[in-house]
C-alpha cells in the first residue's frame, strides 16, 4: 500500500508558484497512489504573524474550492482539514521530546523567520515537527510539495529514524517529490513566488486581474528593434510554466527578432496565461454555488483521516507506555 499524503496552509490564495510547486503535483499523481491524502493545513497558518487578518475561516473554504476545481477527485483523494486530526498536535509533543533545539534551529524556515524578526513563536520553530506528525501519522511514503519544504520533509524522516531506533520499527521514513523543473517558481519581481511577498499571480485571479499584473512585470530599457535573448526576462521564465511548443516559439520570436513591444509581449503572455487557468477557474465559479456540498466533502475526510491516525497514535502510545 504506497500513500501519497500533502497539504497547503489556508493563508491567502493560491498562486501559480503553489499550483506548478506542488498542487498540480497532486493532480497528476492522484491515480497512482492507494490512498491519497490532501489536507488544508489550519494548525500551521497559526504560526501567521499577523493573525487578526488571518480569515481562516473564509481561507479554509476557499482552499477547499481550488483544490476540487484544479481537478481533485474527492472519490478517490482523502480532503480534509488539519484540525481534523486533532492526534497530530498530540504526536508532535511526543516529536517534540525526542529531537533538539540546535537541531531544529537549522532549519532554512526558522532561520529566514528569526532574521525578520528576533520574536518568532514557538510554533514557528516547532512548525517541523508538528509537520512531521502529519506525514507520520497518516505512514505517507511520498510528499509532493516545492524546493522550500523539501528540508521539512527531511527533518520528518530524521524524526521517524530516531523515533523508531528508541521504540522499535513504527514509522515509516517519507521521500519528498520535488519538481525539478518547477521547484521554485519565480514572482513577477523576479524573487521566489510567495504570498508573503506581495509578488504573485493568483491561480484565481479574473482574466482583467491577471492582465493587469502581468502588465507590471519588469523588463528593461532595450529598444523595440532591439534583439533580445527571452531567457533573460522574467516574463518569459513565467511564460515558459504555459505555452505549447507553439506558444513558446511564438513568444521566443518575439524576444528574438525585435520589432514588438515589451506591452504587446505581455498582452500576448497574459492570454496564455488566461487560456491555461479558463477552465479550472470556470469550474471554480460553479463549486462556488455549492459550498455546502464542499464543506461535506472536508467532514467526510476529516472523518477517515482520523480514523487512521487515531489507530496509528494507539500503536505509538502503547510504544512510549501511556
Ligand atoms: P507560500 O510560500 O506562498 O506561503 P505555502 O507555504 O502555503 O505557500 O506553500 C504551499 C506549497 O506550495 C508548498 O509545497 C510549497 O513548497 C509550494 N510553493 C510555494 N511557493 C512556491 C514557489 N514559488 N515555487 C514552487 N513551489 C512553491
Ligand atoms: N509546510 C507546508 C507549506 O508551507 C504545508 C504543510 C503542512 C505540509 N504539513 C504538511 C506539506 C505535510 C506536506 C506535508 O506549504
Amino acid at each position: 500500500m504506497k500513500t501519497l499524503l500533502s497539504g497547503v496552509k489556508p493563508t491567502g490564495r493560491p498562486h501559480i508558484g503553489n499550483y506548478f510547486g506542488a498542487m498540480k503535483q497532486f493532480v497528476d499523481l492522484q491515480n497512482d497512489y492507494d490512498d491519497v491524502f490532501v489536507f488544508i493545513a489550519n494548525y500551521h497558518a497559526l504560526t501567521t504573524e499577523n493573525k487578526k487578518d488571518l480569515k481562516l475561516k473564509e481561507n479554509t473554504l476557499d482552499l477547499a474550492l481550488d483544490y476540487l476545481a484544479i481537478g481533485l477527485d474527492p472519490e478517490k483523494v482523502i480532503l480534509f482539514k488539519q484540525s481534523s486530526t486533532p492526534q497530530v498536535a498530540e504526536l508532535s509533543w511526543i516529536f517534540s521530546c525526542l529531537i533538539t533545539m540546535p537541531y531544529l534551529m537549522r532549519a532554512h524556515a526558522f532561520k529566514d523567520a528569526e532574521a525578520k524578526n528576533k520574536e518568532v513563536n514557538v510554533g514557528t520553530f516547532n512548525y517541523p515537527v508538528l509537520m512531521a506528525a502529519d506525514i507520520l501519522i497518516q505512514d505517507a511514503d511520498i510528499v509532493p510539495v516545492g524546493k522550500d519544504q523539501r528540508q521539512h520533509v527531511e527533518i520528518a524522516r530524521e524524526i521517524a529514524r530516531k523515533f523508531n531506533l528508541l521504540y522499535g520499527e513504527t514509522f515509516k521514513e517519507p521521500q519528498e517529490k520535488v519538481l525539478e523543473e518547477t521547484e521554485t517558481v519565480i514572482g513577477i519581481d523576479g524573487q521566489k513566488m510567495s504570498k508573503s511577498y506581495g509578488n504573485i499571480i493568483p491561480l484565481f485571479a479574473t482574466e482583467e486581474e491577471t492582465e493587469k499584473i502581468v502588465m507590471t512585470i519588469a523588463m528593461d530599457s532595450k529598444g523595440i528593434e532591439e534583439k533580445k535573448n527571452p531567457d533573460d526576462y522574467n516574463l518569459y521564465k513565467i511564460a515558459k510554466l504555459f505555452v505549447s511548443e507553439e506558444q513558446d516559439t511564438e513568444i521566443r520570436a518575439m524576444f528574438e527578432n525585435g520589432g514588438v513591444g515589451y506591452a504587446d509581449i505581455k498582452k500576448y503572455v497574459a492570454g496564455v496565461i488566461n487560456d491555461y487557468l479558463r477552465e479550472m477557474r470556470e469550474r471554480r465559479k460553479e463549486l462556488e454555488k455549492n459550498s455546502e456540498e464542499v464543506l461535506k466533502i472536508l467532514e467526510k475526510g476529516g472523518k477517515i483521516a482520523q480514523e487512521r491516525a487515531e489507530s496509528k497514535m494507539k500503536i505509538v502510545r502503547e510504544k512510549i507506555g501511556i
